[in-house]
């Protein structure tokens, strides 16, 4: 079973967003998933109730995560956990909790400065992580809210990827719809379809 989590120091980032939609396209793909809310403001668990999501969620916004989850969703009914988790400088102990079970981290993030100015504590998060576990997660950015033909965009990426960070090649752009899909059923949605292609690719799962 693996356990996606999203992490990002901030609130409004699009940690929600893409763990909501994320579990969708890989449940669209025939993966087994389940979202697993860390963050105690519960916004996605709400959001699957609201728009009655053929994914299930749970609630689990504990610092004792990593301890809990094995009990709590049953490995022969599940192939993929995504956590979504509180902004990291709110709630560290969750997040870290969250970052000692994950085989997988994504953090969303917008191409922006200020973005990039600000991620050096996730970094420092999962590393710490790493110091609890035996094998380390994959780590992977996923551009969002990326305005097409932007430059910004590829000199993000370039930075990153010069600071030795993964970057995925699918990116999801700035859209009203994301804006206002709290609450509503998730379609099947072609830009996280290629971020779940492209981490089952990554896990060598395709
Ligand atoms: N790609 C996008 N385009 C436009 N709005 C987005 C996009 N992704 C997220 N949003 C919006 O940005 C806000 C913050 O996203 P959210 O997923 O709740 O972030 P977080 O969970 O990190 O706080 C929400 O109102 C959401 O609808
Ligand atoms: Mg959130």
């Amino acid at each position: 079973m693996r356990v996606l989590t999203t992490v990002n120091l901030k609130g409004g980032s699009g940690k929600t967003t893409t763990a909501a939609f994320l579990a969708h396209a890989f449940a669209d793909r025939g993966k087994r998933a389940i979202v697993v809310d860390a963050d105690p403001q519960g916004s996605a668990l709400r959001w699957q109730g609201m728009a009655e999501w053929p994914v299930p969620a749970i609630g689990l916004p504990t610092t004792g995560l990593h301890r809990q989850l094995a009990g709590v969703v049953d490995r022969t009914r599940f192939d993929l956990v995504v956590i979504d988790t509180p902004p990291l400088e709110e709630r560290q102990g969750i997040v870290a909790s969250a970052l000692r079970i994950a085989t997988d981290v994504l953090v969303p993030m917008a191409p922006s400065m200020m973005e990039l100015d600000r991620v050096g504590p996730v970094w420092k998060a999962i590393e710490d992580a790493a110091g609890y576990r035996d094998d380390d997660p994959t780590v992977s950015v996923l551009l969002n809210r990326v305005v097409p033909n932007a430059s910004s965009t590829r000199a993000i990426r370039d930075v990153l990827t010069d600071q030795g960070r993964r970057v995925l090649t699918a990116t999801v752009p700035r859209r009203e719809a994301y804006a206002q899909a709290f609450g509503s059923p998730i379609e099947p949605d072609v830009p996280y379809g290629q971020v779940a292609d492209e981490l089952l690719a990554l896990w060598g799962e395709r």
